[in-house]
Protein backbone atom coordinates (compact mmCIF):
# COMPACT_ATOMS: atom_id res chain seq x y z
CA UNK A 1 0.00 0.00 0.00
CA UNK A 2 1.11 3.51 -1.07
CA UNK A 3 1.46 6.55 1.12
CA UNK A 4 0.63 9.58 0.00
CA UNK A 5 0.77 13.11 1.50
CA UNK A 6 -1.41 15.14 -0.19
CA UNK A 7 -0.31 19.03 0.06
CA UNK A 8 -3.29 20.91 -0.54
CA UNK A 9 -6.58 19.19 0.27
CA UNK A 10 -9.89 21.37 -1.88
CA UNK A 11 -12.22 19.68 -4.35
CA UNK A 12 -9.63 18.69 -6.31
CA UNK A 13 -7.89 16.75 -3.72
CA UNK A 14 -10.88 15.45 -2.65
CA UNK A 15 -11.83 13.60 -5.65
CA UNK A 16 -8.12 12.47 -5.87
CA UNK A 17 -8.11 10.91 -2.67
CA UNK A 18 -11.18 8.88 -3.50
CA UNK A 19 -9.68 7.64 -6.70
CA UNK A 20 -6.37 6.80 -4.47
CA UNK A 21 -8.51 5.02 -1.72
CA UNK A 22 -10.12 2.92 -4.43
CA UNK A 23 -6.75 1.71 -5.59
CA UNK A 24 -5.85 0.90 -1.85
CA UNK A 25 -3.54 3.50 -1.18
CA UNK A 26 -2.94 5.25 2.38
CA UNK A 27 -3.80 9.20 1.95
CA UNK A 28 -2.71 11.91 4.59
CA UNK A 29 -4.72 15.33 3.72
CA UNK A 30 -2.59 18.47 4.35
CA UNK A 31 -4.02 22.04 4.42
CA UNK A 32 -3.94 25.04 6.40
CA UNK A 33 -7.45 24.63 7.94
CA UNK A 34 -10.01 21.58 9.44
CA UNK A 35 -12.43 20.05 8.11
CA UNK A 36 -11.09 20.57 4.21
CA UNK A 37 -12.30 19.12 1.53
CA UNK A 38 -10.00 16.16 0.72
CA UNK A 39 -9.67 15.82 4.80
CA UNK A 40 -13.13 14.47 4.85
CA UNK A 41 -12.24 11.53 2.85
CA UNK A 42 -8.58 10.50 3.58
CA UNK A 43 -7.37 8.18 5.81
CA UNK A 44 -5.01 10.96 8.23
CA UNK A 45 -4.97 14.98 7.97
CA UNK A 46 -2.28 17.46 9.26
CA UNK A 47 -3.17 20.80 9.35
CA UNK A 48 -0.45 23.39 8.39
CA UNK A 49 0.38 26.16 5.60
CA UNK A 50 2.54 24.39 3.22
CA UNK A 51 4.27 27.98 2.55
CA UNK A 52 5.92 27.22 6.08
CA UNK A 53 9.07 25.55 5.36
CA UNK A 54 9.40 24.39 8.48
CA UNK A 55 6.37 23.04 8.85
CA UNK A 56 6.62 20.63 5.63
CA UNK A 57 9.46 19.58 6.58
CA UNK A 58 8.06 18.41 9.49
CA UNK A 59 5.55 16.61 8.14
CA UNK A 60 7.38 14.86 5.10
CA UNK A 61 9.72 13.80 8.06
CA UNK A 62 6.79 12.59 10.27
CA UNK A 63 5.06 10.71 7.62
CA UNK A 64 7.80 9.00 5.72
CA UNK A 65 5.43 9.31 2.28
CA UNK A 66 5.82 6.96 -0.94
CA UNK A 67 4.71 10.16 -2.81
CA UNK A 68 4.14 13.81 -2.24
CA UNK A 69 1.08 14.50 -4.31
CA UNK A 70 0.96 18.79 -4.62
CA UNK A 71 -2.49 20.40 -5.12
CA UNK A 72 -2.06 23.66 -4.94
CA UNK A 73 0.80 25.94 -6.23
CA UNK A 74 1.51 27.92 -3.65
CA UNK A 75 3.90 25.37 -1.31
CA UNK A 76 7.46 26.52 -0.37
CA UNK A 77 8.86 24.24 -3.60
CA UNK A 78 12.25 24.77 -2.78
CA UNK A 79 11.69 21.92 0.31
CA UNK A 80 10.08 19.70 -2.09
CA UNK A 81 13.63 20.01 -4.26
CA UNK A 82 15.48 19.33 -1.59
CA UNK A 83 13.57 16.05 -0.30
CA UNK A 84 13.44 15.00 -3.57
CA UNK A 85 17.15 15.20 -3.66
CA UNK A 86 17.04 12.93 0.01
CA UNK A 87 14.94 9.78 -2.07
CA UNK A 88 11.12 11.23 -1.58
CA UNK A 89 9.38 10.84 -4.56
CA UNK A 90 7.63 14.13 -5.47
CA UNK A 91 4.57 13.85 -8.13
CA UNK A 92 5.25 14.58 -11.21
CA UNK A 93 8.35 15.90 -10.06
CA UNK A 94 9.91 18.76 -8.19
CA UNK A 95 10.88 20.78 -10.71
CA UNK A 96 7.75 21.30 -12.15
CA UNK A 97 5.58 21.98 -8.76
CA UNK A 98 8.88 24.57 -8.75
CA UNK A 99 8.82 25.59 -11.82
CA UNK A 100 4.72 26.42 -11.97
CA UNK A 101 4.63 28.45 -9.09
CA UNK A 102 5.56 31.27 -10.51
CA UNK A 103 4.12 32.43 -14.07
CA UNK A 104 7.51 33.77 -15.03
CA UNK A 105 9.61 30.08 -15.01
CA UNK A 106 7.24 28.01 -16.63
CA UNK A 107 6.65 30.73 -19.57
CA UNK A 108 10.45 30.72 -19.91
CA UNK A 109 10.64 26.93 -20.02
CA UNK A 110 7.88 27.04 -22.99
CA UNK A 111 9.32 29.87 -25.15
CA UNK A 112 13.04 28.25 -24.39
CA UNK A 113 11.58 25.06 -25.99
CA UNK A 114 9.70 26.85 -29.07
CA UNK A 115 6.79 26.72 -28.16
CA UNK A 116 4.54 29.55 -29.16
CA UNK A 117 2.96 31.99 -26.22
CA UNK A 118 1.08 35.64 -26.23
CA UNK A 119 4.63 37.72 -26.47
CA UNK A 120 5.31 38.92 -23.03
CA UNK A 121 7.90 40.99 -21.49
CA UNK A 122 8.25 41.03 -17.16
CA UNK A 123 8.06 44.27 -15.38
CA UNK A 124 9.39 45.34 -11.75
CA UNK A 125 7.92 48.98 -11.69
CA UNK A 126 4.99 50.74 -13.14
CA UNK A 127 7.86 52.35 -15.33
CA UNK A 128 9.33 48.90 -16.74
CA UNK A 129 5.20 48.10 -16.84
CA UNK A 130 4.41 51.27 -19.06
CA UNK A 131 7.71 50.62 -21.66
CA UNK A 132 6.91 46.98 -22.22
CA UNK A 133 3.48 47.63 -22.86
CA UNK A 134 3.59 50.10 -25.25
CA UNK A 135 6.10 47.94 -27.04
CA UNK A 136 3.74 45.13 -27.06
CA UNK A 137 0.69 47.21 -28.28
CA UNK A 138 -2.29 47.77 -26.42
CA UNK A 139 -4.50 45.79 -24.97
CA UNK A 140 -2.46 43.94 -23.00
CA UNK A 141 -3.00 41.42 -19.90
CA UNK A 142 -1.05 41.94 -16.45
CA UNK A 143 -0.93 39.27 -14.23
CA UNK A 144 1.45 38.71 -10.59
CA UNK A 145 4.14 36.31 -11.65
CA UNK A 146 2.77 34.70 -8.11
CA UNK A 147 -0.99 34.44 -7.90
CA UNK A 148 -3.84 32.04 -8.80
CA UNK A 149 -7.20 32.01 -9.59
CA UNK A 150 -7.04 35.61 -11.98
CA UNK A 151 -5.71 37.29 -8.49
CA UNK A 152 -4.41 40.88 -9.44
CA UNK A 153 -5.21 40.31 -13.18
CA UNK A 154 -6.46 42.52 -15.20
CA UNK A 155 -6.34 44.33 -19.12
CA UNK A 156 -4.76 47.36 -19.70
CA UNK A 157 -6.84 49.21 -22.46
CA UNK A 158 -4.33 52.03 -22.97
CA UNK A 159 -1.56 54.07 -21.33
CA UNK A 160 -4.12 55.22 -18.72
CA UNK A 161 -4.91 52.38 -17.52
CA UNK A 162 -1.28 50.93 -16.86
CA UNK A 163 -1.00 52.79 -12.79
CA UNK A 164 -4.32 50.78 -12.04
CA UNK A 165 -3.15 47.71 -13.28
CA UNK A 166 0.24 47.87 -11.40
CA UNK A 167 -1.74 49.19 -8.14
CA UNK A 168 -3.67 45.87 -8.59
CA UNK A 169 -1.65 43.24 -9.49
CA UNK A 170 0.93 44.52 -6.36
CA UNK A 171 -2.52 44.21 -3.95
CA UNK A 172 -3.08 40.69 -5.96
CA UNK A 173 0.36 38.99 -5.65
CA UNK A 174 1.57 35.91 -3.14
CA UNK A 175 4.59 36.04 -2.20
CA UNK A 176 8.23 38.87 -1.99
CA UNK A 177 8.27 39.39 -5.69
CA UNK A 178 7.47 42.54 -6.68
CA UNK A 179 6.78 41.45 -10.37
CA UNK A 180 4.42 41.37 -13.24
CA UNK A 181 3.81 39.65 -16.72
CA UNK A 182 2.73 42.01 -19.19
CA UNK A 183 1.60 40.25 -22.24
CA UNK A 184 -0.34 40.74 -25.90
CA UNK A 185 -4.45 40.09 -25.52
CA UNK A 186 -5.05 36.92 -27.46
CA UNK A 187 -8.47 37.28 -29.00
CA UNK A 188 -9.24 33.62 -28.63
CA UNK A 189 -12.08 31.89 -30.93
CA UNK A 190 -12.39 29.32 -27.56
CA UNK A 191 -10.02 28.40 -25.22
CA UNK A 192 -9.18 24.69 -24.16
CA UNK A 193 -7.67 23.05 -21.45
CA UNK A 194 -5.82 19.88 -22.58
CA UNK A 195 -5.33 17.31 -19.97
CA UNK A 196 -1.70 15.37 -20.90
CA UNK A 197 -0.71 12.11 -18.77
CA UNK A 198 3.01 11.19 -18.69
CA UNK A 199 2.38 7.50 -17.88
CA UNK A 200 5.54 5.63 -16.18
CA UNK A 201 5.56 2.67 -18.57
CA UNK A 202 3.88 4.05 -21.82
CA UNK A 203 3.56 6.93 -23.86
CA UNK A 204 1.87 10.11 -22.99
CA UNK A 205 -1.39 10.17 -23.74
CA UNK A 206 -4.51 12.79 -23.93
CA UNK A 207 -8.40 13.27 -23.21
CA UNK A 208 -10.32 14.94 -25.39
CA UNK A 209 -9.62 19.21 -25.07
CA UNK A 210 -11.93 20.71 -22.79
CA UNK A 211 -13.55 23.94 -23.83
CA UNK A 212 -14.08 26.61 -20.97
CA UNK A 213 -15.05 29.99 -19.91
CA UNK A 214 -13.55 32.51 -17.35
CA UNK A 215 -14.92 35.03 -15.37
CA UNK A 216 -13.24 36.72 -12.74
CA UNK A 217 -9.93 34.79 -13.19
CA UNK A 218 -11.90 31.72 -12.29
CA UNK A 219 -13.55 29.08 -14.64
CA UNK A 220 -17.28 28.87 -14.60
CA UNK A 221 -18.37 25.90 -16.89
CA UNK A 222 -16.74 23.56 -18.65
CA UNK A 223 -17.43 21.06 -21.44
CA UNK A 224 -15.89 18.03 -23.38
CA UNK A 225 -14.89 17.63 -26.09
CA UNK A 226 -14.47 20.63 -27.24
CA UNK A 227 -14.74 20.60 -31.17
CA UNK A 228 -11.44 21.61 -33.16
CA UNK A 229 -9.41 21.09 -36.40
CA UNK A 230 -7.35 17.75 -36.05
CA UNK A 231 -4.20 19.92 -37.33
CA UNK A 232 -5.13 22.40 -33.98
CA UNK A 233 -5.45 19.60 -32.06
CA UNK A 234 -2.39 17.91 -33.01
CA UNK A 235 -0.24 21.07 -32.86
CA UNK A 236 -1.60 21.45 -29.16
CA UNK A 237 -0.71 18.25 -28.31
CA UNK A 238 2.59 18.30 -29.89
CA UNK A 239 3.49 21.31 -27.74
CA UNK A 240 2.11 19.99 -24.47
CA UNK A 241 4.17 16.58 -24.80
CA UNK A 242 7.25 18.90 -25.06
CA UNK A 243 6.93 20.67 -21.88
CA UNK A 244 5.65 18.20 -19.64
CA UNK A 245 8.36 16.20 -21.26
CA UNK A 246 10.58 18.61 -20.18
CA UNK A 247 8.92 18.85 -16.78
CA UNK A 248 9.72 14.96 -16.47
CA UNK A 249 7.97 12.52 -14.12
CA UNK A 250 4.13 10.81 -13.96
CA UNK A 251 1.33 11.94 -13.42
CA UNK A 252 -2.00 14.36 -14.87
CA UNK A 253 -1.22 17.89 -16.22
CA UNK A 254 -3.60 20.49 -17.35
CA UNK A 255 -2.49 22.13 -20.50
CA UNK A 256 -4.26 25.54 -21.05
CA UNK A 257 -4.37 26.96 -24.90
CA UNK A 258 -5.62 30.11 -26.85
CA UNK A 259 -7.25 29.17 -30.10
CA UNK A 260 -7.18 31.51 -32.62
CA UNK A 261 -8.73 31.10 -36.55
CA UNK A 262 -5.34 29.60 -37.26
CA UNK A 263 -3.35 29.50 -34.45
CA UNK A 264 -2.72 27.66 -30.91
CA UNK A 265 -1.45 29.50 -28.36
CA UNK A 266 0.63 28.03 -24.64
CA UNK A 267 -0.70 29.81 -21.77
CA UNK A 268 0.09 27.75 -18.94
CA UNK A 269 0.11 24.56 -17.30
CA UNK A 270 -0.45 22.74 -13.77
CA UNK A 271 1.17 19.61 -12.85
CA UNK A 272 -2.00 18.44 -11.55
CA UNK A 273 -6.09 17.82 -12.29
CA UNK A 274 -6.94 21.00 -13.06
CA UNK A 275 -10.14 22.69 -12.31
CA UNK A 276 -11.94 22.75 -15.55
CA UNK A 277 -11.69 19.18 -15.82
CA UNK A 278 -13.68 18.41 -12.99
CA UNK A 279 -16.27 17.63 -15.99
CA UNK A 280 -14.17 14.22 -16.89
CA UNK A 281 -16.67 12.70 -13.46
CA UNK A 282 -18.75 12.86 -15.77
CA UNK A 283 -17.43 12.82 -19.53
CA UNK A 284 -15.01 10.10 -19.10
CA UNK A 285 -14.89 6.58 -18.24
CA UNK A 286 -11.63 7.03 -16.14
CA UNK A 287 -11.77 10.49 -14.48
CA UNK A 288 -8.82 13.19 -14.43
CA UNK A 289 -8.58 12.35 -10.87
CA UNK A 290 -8.72 7.95 -11.76
CA UNK A 291 -5.91 9.18 -14.50
CA UNK A 292 -3.68 10.94 -12.24
CA UNK A 293 -3.73 8.27 -9.44
CA UNK A 294 -3.17 5.84 -11.99
CA UNK A 295 -0.42 7.47 -13.59
CA UNK A 296 1.60 8.03 -10.22
CA UNK A 297 0.99 4.40 -9.51
CA UNK A 298 2.37 3.22 -12.03
CA UNK A 299 -1.01 1.40 -13.31
CA UNK A 300 -1.97 1.01 -16.80
CA UNK A 301 -4.51 3.18 -18.70
CA UNK A 302 -5.59 1.28 -21.62
CA UNK A 303 -7.66 3.74 -22.74
CA UNK A 304 -9.71 6.64 -22.29
CA UNK A 305 -13.82 7.08 -23.46
CA UNK A 306 -15.24 10.19 -23.60
CA UNK A 307 -18.69 10.92 -24.05
CA UNK A 308 -20.19 14.26 -24.02
CA UNK A 309 -20.64 15.82 -20.52
CA UNK A 310 -19.76 19.37 -18.45
CA UNK A 311 -19.71 20.79 -15.66
CA UNK A 312 -21.01 24.62 -13.85
CA UNK A 313 -19.59 25.54 -10.83
CA UNK A 314 -21.90 26.44 -7.89
CA UNK A 315 -20.71 29.58 -6.09
CA UNK A 316 -21.42 30.77 -2.93
CA UNK A 317 -22.42 34.69 -2.50
CA UNK A 318 -22.10 35.64 1.19
CA UNK A 319 -19.43 34.78 4.16
CA UNK A 320 -20.94 32.13 7.03
CA UNK A 321 -20.37 28.49 8.21
CA UNK A 322 -21.85 25.25 7.69
CA UNK A 323 -23.85 25.91 4.23
CA UNK A 324 -26.50 24.54 3.16
CA UNK A 325 -27.47 24.06 -0.23
CA UNK A 326 -31.10 24.33 -1.58
CA UNK A 327 -32.13 23.17 -4.55
CA UNK A 328 -29.95 19.89 -4.87
CA UNK A 329 -33.36 18.03 -5.20
CA UNK A 330 -34.98 19.81 -7.65
CA UNK A 331 -31.51 19.57 -9.81
CA UNK A 332 -31.19 15.79 -9.53
CA UNK A 333 -34.37 15.49 -10.74
CA UNK A 334 -33.15 15.75 -14.43
CA UNK A 335 -31.74 12.71 -15.78
CA UNK A 336 -27.82 12.95 -17.19
CA UNK A 337 -27.38 15.54 -13.80
CA UNK A 338 -25.09 15.16 -10.94
CA UNK A 339 -24.02 17.34 -8.37
CA UNK A 340 -20.30 17.35 -6.43
CA UNK A 341 -20.80 19.10 -3.21
CA UNK A 342 -17.26 19.73 -1.81
CA UNK A 343 -18.01 20.51 1.89
CA UNK A 344 -16.13 23.55 2.86
CA UNK A 345 -16.77 24.44 6.01
CA UNK A 346 -17.07 28.62 5.34
CA UNK A 347 -18.21 30.55 2.63
CA UNK A 348 -17.58 33.81 1.11
CA UNK A 349 -18.57 35.53 -1.86
CA UNK A 350 -17.37 33.70 -5.06
CA UNK A 351 -16.11 30.40 -3.26
CA UNK A 352 -16.49 28.22 -5.57
CA UNK A 353 -18.52 25.29 -3.28
CA UNK A 354 -19.65 22.73 -5.61
CA UNK A 355 -20.16 21.95 -9.42
CA UNK A 356 -23.04 20.87 -11.20
CA UNK A 357 -22.17 18.15 -13.82
CA UNK A 358 -24.47 16.88 -16.74
CA UNK A 359 -24.02 14.34 -19.95
CA UNK A 360 -25.88 13.37 -22.98
CA UNK A 361 -26.93 15.76 -25.58
CA UNK A 362 -27.28 19.78 -24.32
CA UNK A 363 -25.10 18.85 -21.85
CA UNK A 364 -23.77 22.18 -21.26
CA UNK A 365 -26.81 24.24 -21.07
CA UNK A 366 -28.09 21.46 -18.60
CA UNK A 367 -25.32 21.65 -16.23
CA UNK A 368 -25.87 25.10 -16.30
CA UNK A 369 -29.28 24.86 -15.58
CA UNK A 370 -28.62 22.70 -12.82
CA UNK A 371 -25.98 24.44 -11.61
CA UNK A 372 -28.48 27.84 -11.27
CA UNK A 373 -31.32 25.92 -9.55
CA UNK A 374 -28.79 25.16 -6.81
CA UNK A 375 -27.98 28.11 -4.07
CA UNK A 376 -25.88 28.45 -0.75
CA UNK A 377 -27.01 29.43 2.59
N1 LIG B 1 -3.00 36.95 -22.97
C1 LIG B 1 -4.29 36.74 -22.77
N2 LIG B 1 -5.20 37.10 -23.71
C2 LIG B 1 -6.52 36.91 -23.53
N3 LIG B 1 -7.06 36.35 -22.41
C3 LIG B 1 -6.22 35.96 -21.43
C4 LIG B 1 -4.80 36.14 -21.54
N4 LIG B 1 -4.23 35.67 -20.43
C5 LIG B 1 -5.23 35.21 -19.65
N5 LIG B 1 -6.43 35.38 -20.22
C6 LIG B 1 -7.73 34.97 -19.68
O1 LIG B 1 -7.66 34.91 -18.26
C7 LIG B 1 -7.82 33.56 -17.79
C8 LIG B 1 -6.93 33.30 -16.59
O2 LIG B 1 -5.58 33.46 -16.96
P1 LIG B 1 -4.46 32.46 -16.43
O3 LIG B 1 -4.87 31.06 -16.71
O4 LIG B 1 -3.16 32.91 -16.97
O5 LIG B 1 -4.53 32.82 -14.90
P2 LIG B 1 -4.66 32.00 -13.56
O6 LIG B 1 -4.84 33.00 -12.50
O7 LIG B 1 -3.49 31.11 -13.48
O8 LIG B 1 -5.90 31.13 -13.64
P3 LIG B 1 -6.00 29.66 -13.04
O9 LIG B 1 -4.90 29.46 -12.07
O10 LIG B 1 -7.36 29.69 -12.40
O11 LIG B 1 -5.91 28.79 -14.26
C9 LIG B 1 -7.50 32.70 -19.00
O12 LIG B 1 -8.09 31.42 -18.88
C10 LIG B 1 -8.08 33.56 -20.13
O13 LIG B 1 -9.48 33.44 -20.18
MG1 LIG C 1 -5.33 29.35 -16.00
Amino acid sequence: MKKILLLGSGELGKEFVISAKRLGCHVIACDSYEGAPAMQVADESCVFSMLDEQALRDAISKYQPDLIVPEIEAIRTEVLLDVEEQGFEVIPSARAANLTMNRDRIRDVAAGLDVRTAKFSYAESVEDLMAHAKSIGFPVVIKPVMSSSGKGQSVAKSESDIQASWDYACQGMRGDRKKVIVEEFINFEFEITLLTIRQRNGKTIFCEPIGHVQERGDYQYSWQPQQMNPESLKAAQEMAAKVTADLGGAGIFGVEFFVTKDEVIFSELSPRPHDTGMVTLISQNLSEFDLHARAILGLPIPSIECIEGASAVILATKEGRNPTYLGVEDALGDKGIDVRIFGKPTSRPHRRMAVALASGPDALARARAAAAKISVH
